[in-house]
């Protein structure tokens, strides 16, 4: 079955058609309750969809499409663990990864999560024996730094969430995260460390991923080069999460010092694995635990709400709406919040490596269009950046406003101010100015069009009561199944990444003729050869 040519695809592109340009002012005008009946919850967060370009007609037929689609057998099966990642033959269990101590659920004969809170025990206890100062450096001293070494999905959750928490975090630690491979990455994140008192937390679901390795080698080397430590002191200042246990003996981290997964866990569903032990570190495990059950609360409301009250489905319908009816290639994220300055970029991953594909999970091609772009910054900074396209560009760019009610500083009346900008924003990009307002204004008629507004271009609003461990937890997990949501409706399987493989392999068989050890000339494609010649003659190679 292809979705494009479903009865229910159909009737969504025949009412696109008929609602032309209908615009939000006019729904609103037509039904006064519009701001508060087009809403939904989800764990504590508040979610506003009305000024979206729908009518309850759309969202009939967007949950039509969803019930086409098999969506709610997809969400069952994934909380049931069966293998919905095709392509790689796996479960998709991150959802077990939150779920409670008294809880079970069993994959291949295994209480998975049994598994689950042995890891999570044995992170609780290292996390406490840092944080307190029990587990000491090769030399006797404290741990005064946590440096976790990991790229994309092994680094990208727990960077974000450290800085989302910094407020819940122990002031005492330095907390730092090392992904490039460019070595200005690692020399940055070190150069004011002393290796005597830093652990690194080597995060690598396969330890075998180029940057990792390479990272955690000059990390070593520079412990090693570090006054009185030898090889005995990288017990004291490495431990692994992984789930290949090989690979970390290999590397020279003693297996007891890791921290295990399951493959069951997409890298960019890993945060809530043990890969978000440098994040346990750094708030403390009883905050890591709120955070934990924040997503869990928002895990249970996407497995037993009704399509047509489940906020994550609702909102995935709407990026399909958008994407595939309205040709809307990206969707800006806007937190309102300095905190959540790295929710761009970890939603980039979690959005984009999962649905950015253009075959189906059963091998043909698909004849829709999927996977948008996703990007943001915080407001308000992005008001006096982008927000100009947002208001008046040619394109339609469905946009996600994040807030709280409560700020974490609270410093006279600015987060007042940060959320009337918020407010302010999603409304006047769906209400617009007029030109007949503008004028009203005393506006000269030449500059009239120059300030007209159109309007009509669509937002939701997320409102938290307060920027806490739990909450964000409902933040990420709402985003999760929101993605979950499209890759069902879009036929793909959202869990496999095959489409960063050819780069990685190429890159590899690249890097003996950039160092010099092999001739420059191999098997390149010209430009790549020029380039190649280029970079060694900048190199004096
Ligand atoms: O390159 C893509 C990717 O495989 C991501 O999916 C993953 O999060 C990242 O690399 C890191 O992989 P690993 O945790 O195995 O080092």
């Amino acid at each position: 079955m292809d979705i494009a040519t479903t009865e229910e695809w159909g009737a969504l592109a025949e009412h696109r058609q008929a609602l032309g340009a209908t615009h939000l002012r006019e729904l609103f005008a037509a039904d006064p309750d519009r701001g508060t009946r087009l809403t939904g919850r989800a764990g504590d967060l508040y979610v506003d969809f009305s000024k979206h370009r729908v009518t309850d007609e759309t969202l009939t037929l967007l949950l039509a499409l969803a019930e086409r689609s098999g969506l709610g057998e997809r969400i069952a099966a994934m909380f049931r663990g069966e293998r919905i990642n095709t392509t790689e033959d796996r479960a998709v269990l991150h959802v077990a990864l939150r779920m409670p101590e008294d809880a079970h659920l069993v994959v291949d004969g295994r209480d998975v999560v049994r598994d689950v809170h042995e890891v999570l025990g044995r992170m609780r206890g290292f996390a406490d024996r840092v944080r307190s100062g029990e587990w000491r450096g090769h030399d006797g001293r404290r741990i005064r730094a946590v440096v976790n070494i990991g790229i994309g999905g092994s680094d990208l959750g727990p960077a974000m969430a450290y800085t989302a928490l910094r407020d819940h975090s122990d002031r005492d630690l330095t907390v730092r995260f090392v992904s490039n491979i460019d070595p200005t990455d690692f020399a940055e994140a070190t150069r004011d460390l002393d290796p005597a008192e830093t652990l690194f937390v080597v995060s690598s679901k396969t330890f075998t991923t180029l940057e990792t390795l390479t990272n955690a080698t000059a990390a070593r080397n520079w412990l090693l080069r570090s006054p009185g430590a030898d090889e005995s002191a990288v017990a004291r200042h490495f431990v692994a999460v992984s789930t290949n246990t090989d690979a970390v003996r290999d590397f020279g981290i003693d297996p007891r010092n890791m921290f295990g997964f399951w493959d069951w866990v997409g890298g960019r569903y890993s945060f809530t694995s043990a890969i978000g032990l440098s994040l346990m570190v750094a708030i403390g495990p009883e905050a890591y635990d709120e955070m934990l059950a924040g997503f869990a609360a928002v895990d249970e409301h996407f497995r037993t709400a009704p399509l047509a009250a489940n906020v994550p489905v609702l909102l995935g319908l709407l990026n399909v709406w958008y994407r595939d009816f309205f040709g809307a290639q990206s969707h800006a994220v806007l937190p309102y919040s300095q905190y959540l300055s790295r929710l761009p970029a970890y939603l980039q991953q979690l959005t984009m490596e999962s649905n950015g594909k253009s075959v189906r999970a059963d091998g043909e091609p698909v004849t829709v269009d999927t996977g948008e772009v996703f990007w943001g910054e915080p407001g308000t900074n992005g008001q006096h950046a982008f927000h100009q396209l947002l208001h008046q560009g040619t394109t339609v760019v469905p946009a996600d406003f994040i807030g709280f009610g409560e700020p974490n500083h609270d410093l006279g009346e600015m987060h007042d101010l940060l959320m009337a900008n918020m407010f302010a924003q999603s409304s006047a990009l769906a209400f617009g100015r007029t030109a007949e307002e503008v004028a009203a204004d005393g506006t000269p008629p030449e500059l009239v069009p120059h300030k007209v507004m159109p309007g009509n271009r669509p937002s939701t609003v997320i409102l938290a009561p307060r920027l806490t461990p739990a909450t964000l937890g409902q933040l990420v997990a709402l985003y999760e199944h929101v993605v979950f949501t499209q890759g069902v409706v879009w036929q793909l399987d959202s869990f496999d990444q095959w489409g960063v493989e050819l780069g990685k392999v190429m890159a590899r068989e690249l890097a003996p003729a950039l160092t010099g050890r092999e001739p420059a000339a191999g098997d390149q494609d010209g430009s790549t050869a020029a380039l190649v010649e280029q970079y060694r003659r900048m190199r004096g190679r």
